[in-house]
């Protein structure tokens, strides 16, 4: 079984029936009980663009976050209980990770510190923390006191003042995260994370926080990396829990095959360190001809079917749900000056290279392979129209 959880993945995300809203009370997310949102099965507008069928693009688009309501309340808790093993509880947070070699061994009766077994007994796995208490304690009180009214306690993006933001504040559950500078469908790299925390994200109500204290603004980006390992590890979980039989007790999770789903998560994150997009030519010279070229590439490839041929995103319909409570959407405005990904040449870039996750912004890096500078020049274009300049047609 351990090896179909991987593949179970793909399933969280492929799911297209599944109302978005569930919340649990493992734990910590009891205080947030109150907040249910109910939203309907994913349908794609019918005037949806005939673009670029990306499969992972449309897989991501129509996955929902997952509910507990068809796993049986036993594996519910014994999820809580593998939660609070790797993740701790809200006064203790903490991240541990299976030692490599021991995954196949844990058990999730273990301490966290690593023991020497005595001759004759099994010996005790080793995990690895990876974060110290400390740490995460102080990312916690940042979060609480900053992040909290939005993205929720538990990080599900539910916080009280979640549902009168458009869009949503970031539901870190999913383990998607839309400013990344690492290929499309990978974790963001820390640094895409600090910078959205010091940069906000323009246009959104995710606020800038230039002000944090170094300590702090570290502490709190760990804080939302265990949020959100916690979060998949849970979402890949119930999923793989819907198969068990409500009427056998005796069926239950192997402590190796969660442990093998926490190593997934943390590798995934580990390994999108070093998948930094790093564009293949240098920017070429901000002129008219650049622009000029973008705009024409902006037409030939049906950019302007979502963005609108004004650049300005406002389609007569939305161009589908997004991914994580499901609500319409419209591709971004690329006129109004406020780039939620960042208006710097660079952040442009990879929006269009790599795409947005979790969002219908598809990824070119296909398209886009043999000719790198059509990526450039569809940056100036979007600089050309970000800073008012009218588009010519
Ligand atoms: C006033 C509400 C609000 C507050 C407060 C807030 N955020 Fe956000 N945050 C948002 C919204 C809205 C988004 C989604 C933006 C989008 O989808 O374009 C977001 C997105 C994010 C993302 C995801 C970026 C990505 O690449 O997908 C991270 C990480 C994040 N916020 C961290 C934080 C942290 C850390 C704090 C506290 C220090 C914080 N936020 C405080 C509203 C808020
Ligand atoms: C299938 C629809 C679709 C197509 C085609 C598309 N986009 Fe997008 N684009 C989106 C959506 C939706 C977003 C907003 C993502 C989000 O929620 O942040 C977006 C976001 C962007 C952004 C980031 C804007 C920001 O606020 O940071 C850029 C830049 C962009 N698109 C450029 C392009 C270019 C250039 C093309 C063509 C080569 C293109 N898009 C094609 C839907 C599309």
């Amino acid at each position: 079984m351990t090896g179909s959880i991987g593949q179970r993945r793909e399933s969280v995300l492929a799911s297209t029936d599944e109302a978005s809203a569930w919340r649990r009370t493992f734990v910590w997310t009891l205080a947030l009980g109150a907040f249910c949102l109910a939203v309907g099965g994913c349908r794609q507008a019918s005037t949806e663009p005939r673009l670029i069928p990306a499969k992972e693009l449309v897989r991501l688009a129509d996955s929902r976050v997952r509910k507990a309501d068809g796993v049986p309340p036993r594996i519910v808790k014994q999820i809580g209980e593998t939660l609070e093993h790797y993740f701790g509880t809200p006064n203790e947070p903490r991240m541990f990770e299976p030692a490599k070699e021991d995954a196949a061994e844990q058990s999730p009766a273990d301490e966290p510190s690593a023991a020497e077994g005595e001759a004759g007994k099994p010996q005790q796995p080793k995990r690895v923390a990876q974060k110290s208490s400390e740490q995460l304690k102080r990312g916690l009180a940042v979060f609480t006191k900053r992040c909290a009214a939005c993205h929720g306690a538990s990080g599900d993006g539910a916080g009280p003042v979640a549902a009168y933001l458009r869009p949503r504040p970031r539901d870190y559950r999913l383990g998607i995260f839309k400013f990344t500078s690492t290929p499309y469908g990978t974790k963001p790299r820390r640094a895409d994370l600090i910078r959205t925390v010091l940069r906000g994200a323009k246009g959104t109500s995710m606020p800038a926080f230039p002000f944090l204290e170094e300590e702090d603004l570290q502490a709190v980006v760990d804080y939302v990396v265990m949020l959100s390992q916690r979060g998949e590890v849970e979402q890949l979980l119930l999923a793989e829990g819907e198969s068990f039989d409500p009427e056998n007790a005796e069926e239950m999770f192997a402590p190796d095959e969660m442990a093998a789903v926490v190593t997934q998560v943390a590798d995934a994150w580990r390994e999108a360190e070093h998948k930094q997009v790093i564009p293949l030519t240098s920017e070429p010279a901000y002129t008219e001809e650049s622009i000029a070229q973008g705009r024409a590439i902006f037409m030939r490839e049906e950019c302007f079917k979502c963005h609108g041929t004004d650049g300005r995103g406002r389609t007569p319909e939305p161009i589908g749900k997004d991914i994580w409570v499901g609500e319409d959407v419209y591709a971004a405005d690329l006129s109004s000056g406020m780039l939620h990904g960042g208006r710097r040449s660079i952040d442009i870039y990879r929006r269009i290279y790599s795409g947005v996750n979790g969002t219908r912004m598809p990824s070119f890096t296909e398209k886009f392979k043999d000719d790198p500078d059509a990526v450039w020049h569809l940056v100036h274009f979007i600089v050309s129209i970000t800073e008012g300049r009218k588009f010519g047609r």
